[in-house]
């Protein structure tokens, strides 16, 4: 038992070093200072989520009994950046919804297997939905209204009229960032869920619902939550689309006058890599694979240069408004594991350093990709899932953003292989963090065995950095860690475990885990080892 325990507290990548076998290779070079082609800084609350909105009342629980666990992880991000992460409370389920004054739940949610075996999709709320928006303190949230039904039939259209009077109560004070009309539009005449509209719409009648639909919220607003038309405070996330080439294409919405009103506040895109049960899909081959993520977001970013072309303004942010690994909510083993972590820290450091200002990560209860499962049920167990860690290196390598301590940036290092990504956090214009991910697979257990006690064999790679002059001396290493890309518990960043088991989501030091590691440059050179399945942040300088 003894032994057991010592051998199991060497097993992790955080304490490889000693036995690394080092791939090497050449110096990359870091700039100075972010190239001029940099996108923008980074803007608050980078890291955000969205909730599908049937299970916001289980992430949130209400306020006789808030979910305190919720509450404790995003407070972690928002220690690290500054500001608890938004949420956007929306996806498929939003355009099924329909409400029930007398209903006494919050929510009425009947499965249809056919449609989907993930979501129940008849589904009515009751008035105590809203009070889900009263347990999360210092939050701000994003509320969808169903477009779906609303512009599809009279009771669609009535639960619109009901609901802006509670959600805009609901979210008073400082509680909204802004509405949402609609979730993916660009699917409603082929979903795979059933269809809402014709074949035939396209884009100037969703235009013409959009702003219909739109109207019908300020007109209600008007009546009553006055307060909230106030310059600067009323206004949309849209249009929301599930991607960049469906039947309707955001560059024409824009074009054709979807912000008529001027009341499109944000330009929202959803983003998935690829889809659970599409054929090829693996960890190594999708989720830990760096070419894949950069494909991904090139169609978005493409959109997003046509979009400037369009006269879409810098003021209005391009985000995604929701977005994970694999759509029809993950794989089993993959979405659920370690390797779901280090692609969450490259998936979104990389849309950092491309232009996109903001990601909310979806997730809903019992969800393969979720960051966490906010209760127990007999699918999934409560907790902290990996992909959460993956989100929170992330938030902790653009660090507060509120502070005055100079705009963020993050730089994309290219490396030669795909299964490996670095890059580079400017602060003021001065190198601070360097991020380094060793996609390469490595398997904790073979055939359900668990082969942990061969982690001397784990390889590793060793990367070296030519950094700017004024980067000398020691280097802080921290480490996001787990014993493989297979692993869906045990994972660690710098030594810290936010899982529920230990504190609730609070973030608890294990003392089986190397912390305080140290690099230093040598001759404007800083060199790391990197076990594969793991990624390593170096900090420069004691600012
Ligand atoms: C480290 O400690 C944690 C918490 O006690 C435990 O769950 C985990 O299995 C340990 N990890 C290793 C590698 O021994
Ligand atoms: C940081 O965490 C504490 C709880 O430990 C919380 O009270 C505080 O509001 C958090 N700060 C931010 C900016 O979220
Ligand atoms: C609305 O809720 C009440 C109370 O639960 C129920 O009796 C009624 O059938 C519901 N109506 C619909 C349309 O589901
Ligand atoms: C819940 O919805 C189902 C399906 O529409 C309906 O049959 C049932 O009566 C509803 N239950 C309540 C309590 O409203
Ligand atoms: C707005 O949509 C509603 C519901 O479909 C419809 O009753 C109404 O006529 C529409 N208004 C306009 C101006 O199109
Ligand atoms: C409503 O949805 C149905 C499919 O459920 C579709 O056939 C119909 O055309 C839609 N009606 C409108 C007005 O969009
Ligand atoms: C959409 O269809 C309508 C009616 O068929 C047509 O008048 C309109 O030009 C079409 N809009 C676009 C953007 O194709
Ligand atoms: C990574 O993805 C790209 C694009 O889909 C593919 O061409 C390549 O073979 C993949 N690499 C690995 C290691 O699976
Ligand atoms: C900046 O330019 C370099 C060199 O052409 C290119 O590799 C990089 O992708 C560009 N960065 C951005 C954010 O466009
Ligand atoms: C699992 O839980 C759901 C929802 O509470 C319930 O409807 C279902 O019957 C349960 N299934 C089993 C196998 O216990
Ligand atoms: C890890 O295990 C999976 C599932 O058994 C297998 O498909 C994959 O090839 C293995 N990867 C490595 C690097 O051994
Ligand atoms: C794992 O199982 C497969 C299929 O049963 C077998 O072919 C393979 O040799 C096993 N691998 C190991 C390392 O035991």
């Amino acid at each position: 038992m003894v032994i057991m325990s010592f051998f199991l507290a060497l097993a992790s990548c955080c304490q490889y070093f000693a036995f690394a076998s080092g791939r090497s290779t050449s110096a990359i070079a870091v700039p100075n200072s972010p190239p001029s082609n940099s996108s923008l800084p980074i803007m608050e609350a980078f890291i955000s989520y969205s909730i599908e909105f049937v299970f916001f009342p289980d992430f949130a629980g209400n306020p006789t009994s808030p979910n305190t666990f919720s509450n404790n992880l995003l407070n972690n991000i928002g220690n690290l950046t500054g500001t608890k992460p938004y949420i956007r409370v929306g996806g498929n389920t939003q355009d099924y919804v329909l409400y029930n004054a007398s209903l006494r739940t919050a929510v009425n949610g009947t499965y249809d297997n056919s449609r989907s075996p993930d979501y129940p999709t008849t589904i009515f709320i009751g008035p105590s939905f809203f009070d889900s928006y009263n347990t999360f303190p210092d939050t701000k949230y994003i509320h969808g209204f169903n477009l779906g039904l609303g512009g599809n039939n009279s009771a669609g259209w009535q639960t619109l009229l009901d609901t802006v009077p509670l959600a805009c109560k609901a979210l008073g004070g400082d509680k909204l960032l802004w509405w949402e009309y609609g979730n993916e539009p660009d699917l409603y005449s082929t979903s795979a869920q059933g269809p809402v509209r014709p074949s035939k719409w396209n884009e100037s009648q969703y235009i013409e619902q959009w702003l219909n639909g739109t109207r019908a919220i300020k007109s209600q607003l008007k009546k009553y939550c006055p307060e909230m038309l106030e310059a600067d405070r009323y206004g949309y996330l849209a249009p929301s689309f599930a991607g960049t080439n469906n039947r309707l294409k955001p560059v024409t919405t824009w074009r054709d006058g979807l912000n008529a009103d001027e009341d499109v506040k944000i330009f929202s895109s959803h983003n998935y890599i690829s889809g659970a049960t599409q054929p090829g899909v693996t960890l190594q081959n999708t989720l830990l694979n760096h070419t894949k993520t950069r494909l991904s977001i090139s169609s978005q970013i493409a959109t997003l240069t046509n979009l400037s072309l369009q006269g879409l303004p810098q003021s209005i942010p391009f985000t995604l408004g929701e977005t994970n690994s694999l759509y029809n909510q993950g794989k089993p083993g993959l979405s659920n594991s370690f390797g779901a972590a280090l692609w969450n820290l490259d998936f979104n450091l990389y849309c950092a350093a491309v232009g996109i200002r903001r990601v909310h990560m979806h997730m809903g209860t019992d969800y393969r990709y979720a960051a966490w499962q906010p209760l127990q049920t007999n699918k999934t167990s409560l907790g902290t899932k990996p992909p959460y860690y993956g989100q929170l290196a992330a938030a902790a390598v653009i660090g507060d953003v509120r502070k005055n301590r100079g705009e963020v940036r993050i730089v994309h290092l290219p490396l030669e292989g795909e299964m490996e990504a670095a890059y580079a956090a400017f602060v003021g214009g001065r190198l601070e963090k360097i991020t380094v991910i060793n996609l390469r697979a490595y398997n904790h257990t073979v055939n359900g065995t668990s082969s942990v006690l061969n982690e001397e064999e784990r390889p590793s790679e060793t990367y070296r950095f030519k950094v700017p002059m004024y980067c000398g001396g020691k280097v802080g290493v921290k480490r996001l860690c787990a014993n493989g890309s297979d692993a869906i518990s045990g994972v660690t960043w710098n030594g810290w475990s936010y899982n529920w088991e230990l504190d609730e989501g609070r973030p608890v030091r294990l003392s089986n885990v190397t912390v305080g590691e140290v690099a230093r440059v040598e001759r404007g050179v800083v060199s790391v080892d990197v076990a594969d399945s793991s990624a390593a942040v170096l900090e420069f300088g004691g600012r």
